[in-house]
């Protein structure tokens, strides 16, 4: 049975849609079936994944029992690495299911019989506390934050874990803690290194050892419709990425 992994940090701009992108793509790569899930109607992660233009329904009519999630699941560049994606009508979810019976357990009932089909279904969540992210942290198994080393990531962190705990005793009793991934890492910035220690020190062995570091290709590559793993392999960025999945798969016992 496959996991079902949220990739979440209220902060913006820390790197969890390029983490989606990049490790969905880097698993798919290693032979695994993977489903990610654009759940942030900014649909950063559909364009990324070059689908925009392919499109016209997403995650918002299933939302709302216009469609199902076959009707609007598509095939990316690599066969056996699906997504659900996203139109910025995503944002009227929130406002639209809040009269909802139920409004929190949507995406749930959506993904869990798609469980059987992926090893791991991830949920890029967007950069809020609304509907859409509940609905993420109800339906997952585990939550996967990025941190990006810069001044302000400990405060993030602590109050992210805060509302972990929040999900946990109110709607999702065993939501565990996949791991904490150190982003945008620049190892000549005394500050990247004091951040990356401080999280160290204080999350212990729930930081991944694999530290993502700041690589323009990642930044670049989404404008290409590609990951960077597809388009620049041999990159510094698309490698930490392969890392990672190398470092999970490792985690779950299997082998790469
Ligand atoms: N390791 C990296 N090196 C360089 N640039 C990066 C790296 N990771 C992400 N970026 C760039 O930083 C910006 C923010 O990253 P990304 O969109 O992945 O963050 P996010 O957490 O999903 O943001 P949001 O909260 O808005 O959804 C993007 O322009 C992305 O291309
Ligand atoms: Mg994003």
């Amino acid at each position: 049975m496959g996991k079902i992994i949220a990739i979440t940090n209220q902060k913006g701009g820390v790197g969890k849609t390029t983490t989606a992108l990049n490790l969905s793509a880097s698993l798919a790569l290693a032979n695994e079936n993977i489903l990610v899930v654009d759940s942030d109607p900014q649909g950063n992660l559909t364009s990324g994944f070059g689908l925009r233009s392919r499109m016209n329904s997403g995650l918002y009519e299933v939302y709302t029992g216009k469609a199902t999630v076959e009707d609007i699941m598509l095939q990316t560049l690599i066969p056996n690495l699906y997504i659900l994606p996203t139109t910025m009508d995503l944002f009227a979810a929130e406002i639209e299911l809040l009269d909802k019976a139920d409004r929190e357990m949507t995406l749930k009932n959506m993904l869990w019989p798609l469980k059987k089909r992926f090893r791991y279904i991830f949920i890029d969540c967007p950069p809020s506390f609304g509907l859409l992210t509940l609905n993420a942290l109800v339906a997952a198994e585990s939550v996967l934050v990025p941190v990006q080393c810069e001044y302000f990531a400990m405060e993030g962190v602590s109050l992210l874990i805060k509302l972990l705990w929040r999900i946990r005793g109110s709607f999702n009793e065993t939501l565990d803690m996949e791991g904490i991934l150190l982003t945008m890492y620049n190892r000549h910035i005394a500050l990247s290194r004091q951040i990356s220690e401080d999280v160290r020190k204080m999350f212990k062995s729930k930081v991944y050892d694999t530290v993502i570091p700041r690589n323009i290709i990642l930044a670049e590559s989404p404008s290409h419709g590609k990951p960077a793993v597809l388009y620049a392999p041999n990159s510094s960025g698309a490698q930490g990425y392969i890392a990672l999945a190398k470092e999970i798969l490792n985690e779950n016992n299997l082998l790469f």
